[in-house]
């Protein structure tokens, strides 16, 4: 049977690689070792672990940071499985040239769950998880250089309504010296977000310059852009 979007009842505790956001941020080393890095809301993603490997600073935050880490790991697994359920009836809506098939996105996911497990504790304790609720966030203004947002904002806009999106990105933004990111722009039916042009007159109005610019991955049809969110008075 199909679908016309990929019908999840919640929002999943699901997350991506460093090598994935790599790709759906369009983004570098060096853009990342030039200031602390925010990853709002993160879920199991490897990114932030993977980035400490290599001596970049990122906070990763997410409202479920509060869960021992086993009942993490089990919310992961469980989100894995809940998604790729749903998945078959809504797999035309993707595109198979950076997976090839829905076991290896699953793979995916899963090492994504296990290199955040593994660095969770650890990662708690040095201050680098930290749990937050959204739209509140809980750091000083432009505390980070970099801000990235994935796979929450736009995506389940089916759930979250246009002032919970419009409070999220200003909260984003305060924290921001530099840039605020976000991907995708597309809703679970791969559709554009329908209020996208509403949201962008009232980032204007609130002196914020927007740039929409291509990403070189793309999984959901049509999600190949991101959201680029500047101060206008540069930081
Ligand atoms: C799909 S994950 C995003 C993971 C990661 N950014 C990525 O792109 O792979 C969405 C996350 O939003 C978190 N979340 C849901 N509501 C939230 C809220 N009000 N405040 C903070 N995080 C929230 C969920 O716990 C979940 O981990």
């Amino acid at each position: 049977m199909k679908n016309n979007k990929l019908s999840i009842d919640r929002i999943a505790f699901i997350g991506r690689t460093f090598a994935e956001y790599m790709k759906m941020f369009d983004l570098d080393e060096d853009m990342l070792r030039q200031g602390p890095v925010l990853d709002c809301p993160a879920g199991p993603s490897s990114f932030a672990a993977e980035a400490n490997n290599r001596g970049i600073n990122i906070t990763a935050c997410d409202i479920c940071y509060d869960l021992e880490v086993n009942d993490l790991s089990q919310r992961g697994k469980d989100d894995i499985a809940h998604v790729f359920d749903k998945f078959d009836e809504a797999s035309h809506l993707y595109i198979w040239n950076h997976y090839k098939n829905k076991d290896e996105v699953i793979a995916h996911r899963s090492k994504s769950l296990e290199l955040f497990i593994g660095d969770f504790s650890q990662g708690l304790k040095e201050g680098r998880y930290r749990k937050i609720e959204f739209p509140g966030l809980p750091f000083s203004d432009r505390t980070f250089s970099l801000v990235l947002s994935g796979h929450f904002l736009f995506l389940y806009g089916d759930r979250m309504d246009f002032d919970f999106h419009v409070s999220c990105l200003k909260e984003l933004m305060r924290v921001c010296s530099g840039e605020v990111r976000i991907f995708p722009l597309v809703g679970l039916d791969a559709k554009p977000y329908d209020y996208l042009n509403d949201i962008l007159s009232i980032l204007k109005f609130n002196d914020i310059s927007v740039e929409i610019t291509k990403v070189p991955f793309e999984f959901q049809k049509g999600s190949n852009q991101m959201m680029k969110l500047y101060h206008n008075d540069g930081g």
